[in-house]
């Protein structure tokens, strides 16, 4: 493959840990945006991106001891917001698969909880390097916030009992860490980042120590991954995510590592009812610090080099499947080579779905939403006869309708972040299908478990 040794692109970096953390608090005030206010319930359930130019890490990192602005030869950031949440296993796993390098945050008035205990797996089965952040140091007793300047001289000017209390929750966690077969230290003690993982206090709420983090990535990745940062010419490029949006209906949104993608295109991508071929109309890509979950103005682009998240418009998405490979078609010969490889990739994840004879109709917008479902239904004993991806259409209630012979209780949908128009349902109530439609996957497991218990009074 061409490399340019000079030329780096972003590390993707990924945000992992326990729900409610401060991951998307994190994100929001390295933009000064409030995407986490907006969240249904607090939490996030999709994957979010947002590239942060090289000039906005600078800008926040103006008091960090050490750091100068010429340090910078990487363009920026493209971070990746993943949730936290228990049922989101598979967008975690999705999330970090795709990144150089990860943020792990761990509350520090918490330590280690399970979904800390899960991304650290999943980082370590990767190899992929992280920096964990102990956030909110805000709510140790006394603190004394101040964003501008550097965290660890900072910590020093808080009051005695402050300190202490910061010390003592230190001490606990590095022992957590350690029972985990972990070494971790404060990153400026750290003097072998092959021992030990460093640390850096932070609060992503106020924003103290957000430009210490920053600077301790740029320095960490271009001092370690600057081989894997060489920008190379092959596609290596993701569908994060299959979202349907209004005016400019079913859009991806992908997350480009390598390579250029451009207008007209070929592209060949793996879709729920085979592969799909079709032609790139418009590249579009949010403004600087603006998330591609949100709703924006988006910029139009003609052609664009990795690393970047954008959302392309294409014909035929609607069956798009997330969490796989975009692949580009240069010549016409190759044009069956990549369909079977996209084909090959859903039948993997299908086959690997286990379904059972007699059970609910389980549907959700994406692979990774629909495997998180699956994931909780498990957990809660509920069985599932057969999955879908997309919108409920007629066909979904009609195979629901099925178990109306066998096990009348489990004819019904449960739909996770997927539209039902109203014709479907009507056709649903018609044939006795009941369809429970939610974007909390937890409200879902409420409202049918209250069903089934009514069936049975
Ligand atoms: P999920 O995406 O659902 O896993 O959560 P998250 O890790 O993205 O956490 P989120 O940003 O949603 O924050 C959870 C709650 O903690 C919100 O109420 C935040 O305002 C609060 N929070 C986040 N960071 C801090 C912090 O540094 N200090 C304090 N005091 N609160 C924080
Ligand atoms: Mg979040
Ligand atoms: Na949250």
């Amino acid at each position: 493959a061409a490399k340019s040794d000079d030329v780096l692109r972003s590390p993707v970096l990924c945000v992992l840990g326990h729900v409610d953390t401060g991951k998307t608090k994190m994100l929001d005030t390295i933009r000064r945006t409030n995407v986490q206010l907006g969240e249904a319930g607090g939490i996030t359930q999709q994957l979010g991106a947002t590239r942060v130019p090289a000039e906005a890490i600078i800008q926040r990192c103006g008091r960090v001891k050490g750091f100068t602005p010429e340090k910078v030869k990487i363009p920026g950031f493209l971070i990746i917001d993943t949730p936290g949440h228990e049922s989101f296993a598979n967008l975690r796993s999705r999330g970090s698969s795709l990144c150089d390098f990860a943020i792990l945050v761990v509350d520090i008035m918490h330590g280690i909880e399970p979904q800390t205990l899960e991304s650290i797996k999943l980082l370590i089965k990767r190899k992929t390097p992280f920096v964990v952040a102990l956030n909110k140091v805000d709510r140790l007793y006394g603190y004394e916030s101040n964003p501008q300047k550097d965290i660890y001289q900072h910590l020093k000017s808080q009051n005695m009992n402050t300190q202490l209390e910061f010390k003592e929750r230190y001490e606990k966690i590095v022992v957590e860490f350690a029972e985990q077969g972990i070494n971790v230290i404060l990153a400026p003690d750290n003097k072998d980042v092959n021992e030990y993982i460093s640390m850096v206090p932070t609060s992503a709420q106020l924003g103290d120590g957000v430009g210490n983090i920053m600077a301790y990535i740029v320095e960490h990745s271009q001092k370690y991954l600057s081989d894997r940062l060489g920008y190379i010419e092959d596609v290596d490029c993701t569908v994060m995510e299959v979202r349907s949006l209004p005016g400019l209906g079913t859009t991806i949104d992908v997350i480009l590592v390598n390579g250029t993608l451009k207008t007209s295109d070929i592209i060949v991508l793996t879709g729920t009812d085979g592969p799909i071929v079709t032609q790139i109309r418009d590249i579009l890509m949010p403004a600087p610090l603006r998330e591609i979950r949100v709703k924006a103005d988006y910029e139009h682009y003609k052609e664009i080099k990795g690393s970047q998240s954008v959302k392309i418009l294409a014909k035929n998405l609607d069956k798009c499947v997330a969490g796989l490979p975009l692949f580009v078609c240069n010549r016409t010969d190759e044009l069956e080579i990549l369909k079977k490889d996209a084909h090959d990739q859903l039948q993997k994840a299908l086959t690997s779905i286990k379904k059972k004879a007699e059970g609910v109709y389980v549907q959700a917008s994406t692979l990774g939403s629909l495997e998180a479902l699956l994931e909780f239904l498990k957990t809660q004993k509920i069985p599932y006869s057969n999955v879908n991806i997309g919108p409920v259409h007629k066909k979904d209630v009609q195979k629901a309708a099925t178990m109306l012979e066998h096990n009348s209780e489990f004819a019904c949908i449960l739909a996770f972040d997927v539209p039902v128009d109203r014709e479907v349902q009507q056709f649903a109530d018609r044939e006795g299908v009941r369809i429970f439609q939610a974007n909390i996957i937890y409200h879902l497991e409420d409202s049918f478990l209250k069903y089934r218990e009514e069936l049975r009074l």
